[in-house]
C-alpha cells in the first residue's frame, strides 16, 4: 500500500480528515531538515507527527525513539501494522493536550513532524463537507492546521518541522492567529513549494511551506517574516515578502462598512476579493449591488481597471506564489491609469453594455478617445510586458520601501497632472505608459 497517497480513504473522508499523504521527496527534505537535531540530541529525542496518516513522516524509525497518533481508524490499523504498538495512538491529537497523554517524557528533546491538515483554503471548505474541529478551548482556530502548530507549544516540543500554507505567516490576520505559537518559536528555514504537488488540492495553487521551527524565548514578529528570506524548493530563488508591494490600502477589497455609500452613481460594482486568488476566481464588473459587492466610482475605476487587467493578464511562471497575496501593486497604477481604463472598456462585457452616458464620463473624465479603443491585441501586450517586468523589478529589489512610497509618488504626479490640467496644458494625447 501507497503510504504517501491515502488510498484507503474515499475522497469525501480524504476531505474531511485533511488526509492528502505527503510525497517522499518533501518527507526526505524534512528529515534533511531535522537531522543534525536527531544526531545532537541521540538518545534523549523523540520524533512526534501527531496527523501520522500511514505514517509516511516515520522513515528509518529504528535508529530513534517516535510517537505517531491519527484518529482515523483505518488508518490507525495501517499503523499498528507498521509500527510498535504502544508507539501508536489511535486519538483526536487536540484534545487534552500534554505530553504525558503519548507518553513523551518532561526531560526529551521532543521533535515534532508531519503535515498536518490544513481546511480552510480549500474550496471544498467553503462548500461545507469538511468535518468540524473539535479540539481544547485553547487551540481552536477555524483552520485546523493552526489548531496544530498551536498543539506544539502546548506540548512543549522543542522543534518543529512541518508543511503548512505560507498562508499562516505571510498574511497578517492568520500570523496573530498563531498567538503563542508566533510568540516561543522562531522560524529557521522555509522551503517554499506549489500545492500542486498534492493531487486532488483543487484548481486554485497556493504556496505551502516546509518550515523549521525552534523553540526561543524570543519568538517571531510580523515584520521578522517580511524581511524573512524564504527559498523556493528545488530551486535557486528566494522569496522575501517585504520586497512586494500589495493593493493594500490603494484598493478597497471588500464591500461598504456600514455607514458608507452603497449604491454606484454609475451603476457599477467589483466583486469583493481576500487576495490575487480570490480575484482571479470571483467575476470583476458587475452591474448591480449585491451583498459581496464593491461600489465603483468615476474616480475609482481606474483602480478596478487595474485589478481587471491583473486578473486578466498577469501570469508570471511562478504565479502561484502570490496567490495568497493582496494583488500586486505593480508599477505606477496612477499614472498608468489611462492604459488600464481602455483596456476595461474595451474588453468587458459588462461595461459594453452599461449605460451609454456613464460610459460617455468615463471616456471623458479619462480623457479617452475612440481611436484609444480601437485595438484590444495592442493594449493586451503592453499591458503582459508592462507587469512582468514591474514584477521582475521587485523580485530582484532587496529594497525595504513601503508599500505607501509607489502611492505618494503616484499622489504627487496626479496632484501634478491636475494642476496642468486646470492650467489648459492637458489635451487628449494617445495613450502611453510613461515609459512606453
Ligand atoms: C494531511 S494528512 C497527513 C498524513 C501523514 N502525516 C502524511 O503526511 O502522509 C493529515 C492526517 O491528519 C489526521 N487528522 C486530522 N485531524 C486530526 C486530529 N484532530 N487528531 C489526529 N489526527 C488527525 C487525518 O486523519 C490525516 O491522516
Amino acid at each position: 500500500m501507497q503510504v504517501h497517497l491515502a488510498e484507503h480513504l474515499p475522497r469525501n473522508r480524504r476531505i474531511q480528515l485533511g488526509g492528502y499523504y505527503t510525497p517522499e521527496k518533501l518527507v526526505n527534505r524534512v528529515y534533511e531538515l531535522i537531522k543534525p537535531y536527531l544526531m545532537a540530541k541521540k538518545e534523549n529525542a523523540v520524533v512526534f507527527d501527531s496527523a501520522g496518516g500511514c505514517g509516511a513522516f516515520l522513515i528509518n524509525s529504528e535508529s530513534y525513539s517516535y510517537r505517531i497518533a491519527d484518529y482515523d481508524k483505518e488508518a490507525c490499523g495501517v499503523l499498528v501494522n507498521r509500527f510498535r504498538k504502544e508507539n501508536v495512538f489511535c486519538t483526536n491529537s487536540l484534545v487534552g493536550v500534554k505530553r504525558e497523554r503519548f507518553s513523551i517524557p518532561e526531560s526529551s528533546f521532543l521533535i515534532m513532524v508531519g503535515n498536518p491538515p490544513y481546511n480552510d483554503t480549500t474550496s471544498e471548505f467553503r462548500k461545507g463537507e469538511k468535518g468540524e474541529n473539535l479540539c481544547d478551548p485553547d487551540l481552536f482556530d477555524r483552520d485546523l492546521g493552526i489548531s496544530f502548530l498551536r498543539s506544539y507549544h502546548k506540548l512543549r516540543a522543542d522543534l518543529v518541522c512541518v508543511l503548512h500554507p505560507l498562508a499562516y505567516l505571510i498574511k497578517e490576520t492568520s500570523f496573530g492567529r498563531l498567538r503563542e505559537f508566533k510568540d516561543h518559536y522562531r522560524l529557521k528555514r522555509g522551503d517554499i513549494f506549489s500545492s500542486d504537488i498534492f493531487p486532488g488540492t483543487g484548481l486554485t495553487k497556493f504556496p505551502i511551506l516546509i518550515a523549521l521551527y525552534e523553540r526561543s524565548d524570543v519568538g517571531m514578529t510580523f515584520d521578522y517574516i517580511l524581511n524573512f528570506h524564504f527559498n523556493l524548493l528545488e530551486r535557486a530563488r528566494t522569496f522575501v515578502l517585504a520586497n512586494y508591494k500589495t493593493t493594500d490600502r490603494h484598493i478597497q477589497k471588500y464591500p461598504p462598512g456600514k455607514n458608507a455609500p452603497k449604491i454606484s452613481p454609475i451603476g457599477l460594482y467589483y466583486y469583493s476579493f481576500r487576495d490575487f486568488n480570490s480575484l482571479k476566481r470571483n467575476a470583476s464588473f458587475i452591474a448591480k449591488q449585491i451583498p459581496n459587492s464593491i461600489v465603483v466610482t468615476i474616480e475609482n475605476f481606474y483602480k478596478y481597471s487595474y485589478l481587471y487587467a491583473l486578473k486578466r493578464l498577469f501570469n508570471p511562471e511562478d504565479s502561484w506564489l502570490y496567490g495568497n497575496l493582496s494583488p500586486l501593486f505593480l508599477g505606477d497604477i496612477e499614472r498608468d491609469k489611462r492604459i488600464y481604463v481602455a483596456y476595461a472598456l474595451l474588453t468587458h462585457r459588462v461595461l459594453q453594455e452599461m449605460d451609454r452616458s456613464n460610459f460617455k464620463k468615463l471616456l471623458e473624465y479619462y480623457r479617452i478617445s475612440h481611436d484609444d479603443l480601437a485595438d484590444a491585441k495592442t493594449l493586451e501586450a503592453r499591458i503582459t510586458s508592462k507587469l512582468n517586468k514591474e514584477l521582475r523589478v521587485q523580485e530582484m529589489s532587496g529594497s525595504m520601501e513601503a508599500p505607501t512610497t509607489a502611492a505618494n509618488r503616484s499622489a504627487i504626479l496626479t496632484e501634478r497632472s491636475e494642476k496642468k490640467c486646470k492650467s489648459g496644458e492637458c489635451q487628449q494625447q494617445r495613450i502611453q505608459f510613461v515609459d512606453d
